[in-house]
């Protein structure tokens, strides 16, 4: 049998955090969403912690109500080549969304940060769940939740067709001859469909590793046909193993019926844990950080997902009321699954908002516990990598510092980078150049 891969590892890097209180604990930072020295200092240390990729995420629209990180933060592609410059082997990973932007624009600026970057460039790619989104893009209505996948799906197929405009020794730049360019090895893409309208070629060459590495993260059904048909990996969430595994196996399958090989790609669940030198110690970080979100809070936090619906008029300790298809053409997997988790284990409105705002997940305990779920959650495959959030001031540097060591102490998790591209440390395929394929095929 083939040895199996070694874990991969992402660390969100996010501010004053996706939490809505971490911003006031006694350590936190609290400009750290705009500070740049912050986000050189986690991206120095995870890549110090020998991981693949840094990840930021993203949104586009604001209420006074959205998380305190949402309401004043870096754009991701600024950020990541400002941080590409400070690094020279991790991965840099950036959100962006397919329904609030153009493919010529975002191939090229991927493929540029991909160049600035030696190859180390990604793209989280996003539907944009939240409506409001539209009226911030001079549109009337924000697409419904198929159709913003039908868009990514075209999106993508540009994007990728972009990318090999121009062939690997395309650019022969003799000064002799004044050759600047093979004309032959030039393409245009003339793409015409139901949403774009692209000619090219695109304005820059194929970076070293081909393609940007592409994540796709959108857990829903259309959101795994998405990724199965063309994303290189996904990041999602999960609250048990169980559940984690039935993911991995579904995308893994879905891929296989497009003709793809499971290790074409890369699931990401996201974790946040907590460390303590003991239980009792983690357990009381996870106290003094849910101390500081008050009901109110939770209650916006869980209406984010919601299209900012105000849950505040239901009854705190009555069961989670029931509102309908609410959520579906937003955060659709995530909200089916608050609704249902809810209904089975007769949650209140209390408890679903709590948990959600401040989950008490398995993550948190000491380093050696933190290490057996991760590498538990790795060989019974329910992961190929994690995403990293740091919900507590230093969560990153105790996940380097504590975690880090065990892993590689057992020989799970990599002791030193073996390639300078993000591909080539995911053990992802370089996708060849389509038409240097075509030609070579015809040959
Ligand atoms: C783990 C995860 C992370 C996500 N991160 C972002 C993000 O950073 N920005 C964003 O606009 N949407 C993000 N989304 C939302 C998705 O892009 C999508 O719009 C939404 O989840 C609805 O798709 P789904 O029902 O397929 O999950 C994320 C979704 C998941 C599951």
């Amino acid at each position: 049998m083939a040895k199996r891969k070694k874990i991969k590892l992402g660390a969100i890097v996010h501010g004053v955090g996706g939490h809505v209180g971490a911003w006031r604990h006694k350590d936190a930072i609290t400009d750290a969403s705009v500070n740049f020295e912050f986000y050189k200092q986690q991206a120095q240390k995870a890549e110090a912690g020998k991981f693949d990729l840094v990840f930021i995420a993203d949104g586009l629209y604001i209420t006074e109500h959205s998380l305190p990180h949402f309401l004043n933060r870096f754009e991701p592609l600024t950020i990541l080549s400002a941080l590409a410059a400070v690094t020279s082997k991790i991965g840099l990973v950036g959100t962006l969304s397919t329904s609030y932007s153009e493919p010529f624009t975002v191939a090229r600026q991927f493929a540029s940060l991909d160049h600035i970057s030696g190859g180390r460039g990604g793209w989280n790619v996003v539907t944009s769940p939240l409506e409001g989104s539209a009226k911030n893009y001079s549109k009337a209505d924000h697409p419904t939740h198929p159709q913003r996948y039908r868009i990514a799906e075209e999106y993508l197929e540009v994007a990728r067709g972009l990318w090999d405009s121009w062939e690997d020794d395309a650019f022969v730049r003799d000064k002799e001859s004044g050759v600047f360019f093979d004309p032959e090895k030039l393409h245009r893409l003339d793409h015409k469909g139901e949403f774009f309208s692209v000619q090219g070629p695109l304005n820059i060459a194929r970076s070293k590793q081909g393609h940007p590495v592409v994540f796709q993260a959108g857990s829903s059904e259309d959101g795994r046909n998405l990724a199965a048909k063309s994303a290189d990996a996904v990041f999602t969430g999960h609250e048990s193993l169980e559940e984690a595994k039935a993911f991995y196996l579904d995308v893994k399958n879905r891929a296989a019926a497009y003709g793809r090989s499971a290790d074409e790609i890369g699931i990401f669940p996201g974790i946040s844990p907590i460390i303590g030198h003991t239980q009792e110690e983690a357990d009381r970080k996870y106290e003094e950080l849910a101390s500081l979100v008050s009901i109110d809070k939770a209650l916006q936090f869980l209406g984010r997902f919601f299209e900012h619906f105000d849950f505040s008029q239901f009854p705190l300790d009555e069961p989670f009321p029931d509102i309908g298809d609410l959520g579906s053409n937003s955060f659709r997997s995530g909200t089916d699954k608050i609704k249902s988790k809810a209904r089975e284990q007769g949650l209140t409105l209390r408890q679903v908002a709590l948990g959600a705002a401040t989950p008490r997940t398995d993550f948190i305990g000491t380093p050696e516990k933190i290490a057996d779920l991760i590498q538990r959650w790795h060989e019974e495959e329910g992961a190929d990598g994690f995403i990293i959030h740091s919900s507590v001031p230093k969560g990153l540097d105790d996940f380097v510092d504590l975690v880090v060591p065990i892993l590689q102490e057992r020989g799970v998790y990599r002791t030193e980078y073996e390639h300078d591209t993000l591909r080539g440390n995911l053990e992802l395929p370089i996708p060849e150049n389509r038409y240097a394929a075509k030609a070579l095929s015809e040959a």
